[in-house]
């Protein structure tokens, strides 16, 4: 592990000033725009026609924080606008076209089961759980996307989540296997042996027999592109926590360690590292996600993960610069800046999007629980 990167001196954030910030925003997009449910920005203000390429997969994303704000004020109009848009999300429950059920529903009825768990959120994750096992391959052993039922993405293992939180309300071991199966699958064909990660695997769905990887948003097929590397990072250690097989901690470690070594002082990494030309230089939604993948395996590892307190601290104070940050004022709608959504398809780039202030806030939420006062 190349330690000399993970011992930053300006790793201290200033949470409840940047809490503030995130409240402003929220405040505005809830009450300017009410009910409705954004996936980028454009020009820095949210766009909210509908994205064909992926439709309908942030709603988890926006109702998660303002979960973080009305957790964080104890303030009843949040903790309303919470339920509502936690409630607005429902009916995606029996929603067999998308593999995002866990980003949908994880976020949203998942927080508000952990706050106040009642029958009705106990169901509705149960059924999310339900619907995308679903789409499981019983001979590929692997959950397919809502683009082919022989293909497989990287970014299902931030899902599975919800699969194995329905098993534990349901005690219903068969069905914690298929997200453990689909873990297994995806470490085989979608996790080289130097750690990087591959976008998409393809399959013959009739036989499920791995005929090759792919990618979308990434350079090529070879290559890492780094929002997904991320979405394994945290994926793994989410596993592990379910799970508590060993082979998804080591997984989760060894893609942080090379998102490390990569990424280097940088902290921020591009869309892709395989690519030689990067249009630009920075892709921060994956560097939002990587934060909170590594304070999470901080949390896991305790003492030992002392490298990963770091190393996310610092991705996160970077993050809270205004090179990245949305300042009071500036005229941006979202919170982080410089992310990209589908340069392929012209879509969010250098913007915000709602996962990369997602997870920003959630790598913020884990930062106070580690008691971080600048780690390193
Ligand atoms: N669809 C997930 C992503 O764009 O990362």
């Amino acid at each position: 592990m190349a330690a000399e990167l993970v011992h930053g001196t300006t790793n201290i954030v200033d949470t409840d000033g940047v809490f503030e910030i995130v409240r402003d925003r929220l405040r505005r997009l809830i009450t300017e725009h009410p009910s409705q449910i954004p996936v980028y920005t454009e020009g820095g203000r949210w766009h909210f026609d509908s994205d064909s390429w992926a439709p309908v997969w942030t709603g988890g994303f926006l109702a998660g924080m303002i979960w973080a704000v009305a957790q964080h004020t104890n303030d009843s109009w949040w903790r309303d606008q919470a339920e509502k848009y936690t409630l607005l999300l429902e009916p995606h429950k029996l929603d067999t076209g998308t593999h995002d059920l866990g980003f949908l529903f994880t976020p949203s009825w998942g927080r508000w089961h952990s706050i106040d768990p009642t029958r009705r959120s106990r169901d509705v994750l149960v059924q999310a759980g339900r619907t995308l096992a679903g789409g499981f391959n019983t001979r590929g052993k692997y959950l397919k996307t809502g683009v082919d039922g022989g293909s497989t993405v990287i970014d299902i293992m931030m899902n599975i989540d919800i699969i194995y939180e329905a098993a534990d309300l349901c005690e219903d071991d068969e069905l914690a296997n298929v997200a453990t199966q689909h873990a297994l699958t995806s470490r085989r064909y979608l996790v080289r042996g130097d750690s990087s990660t591959a976008h998409e695997g393809w399959f013959d769905a009739g036989t499920g027999e791995f005929l090759r990887t792919a990618t979308h948003q990434g350079y090529r097929a070879d290559s890492c592109w780094v929002r997904g590397h991320a979405w394994a990072m945290y994926g793994y250690g989410a596993a592990y926590k379910r799970a508590r097989d060993e082979r998804f901690l080591q997984t989760a470690i060894e893609c942080a360690d090379l998102y490390i070594e990569r990424t280097g002082d940088a902290l921020i990494p591009p869309n892709d590292w395989d690519d030689p030309h990067p249009e630009f230089p920075y892709e921060a939604s994956a560097a939002s996600v990587a934060a909170s993948a590594m304070l999470q395996l901080a949390e896991i590892l305790g003492p030992e993960g002392a490298v990963y307190v770091s190393y996310g601290s610092r991705i996160l104070a970077k993050l809270c610069t205004p090179e990245f940050l949305t300042t009071p004022g500036d005229g941006w709608e979202g919170l982080i800046k410089r992310a990209t959504y589908h340069r392929g398809n012209g879509l969010g780039v250098q913007e915000s999007t709602m996962w990369g202030d997602y997870y920003f806030v959630e790598a913020l939420e884990r930062y106070r629980r580690l008691g971080s006062g600048g780690v390193g």
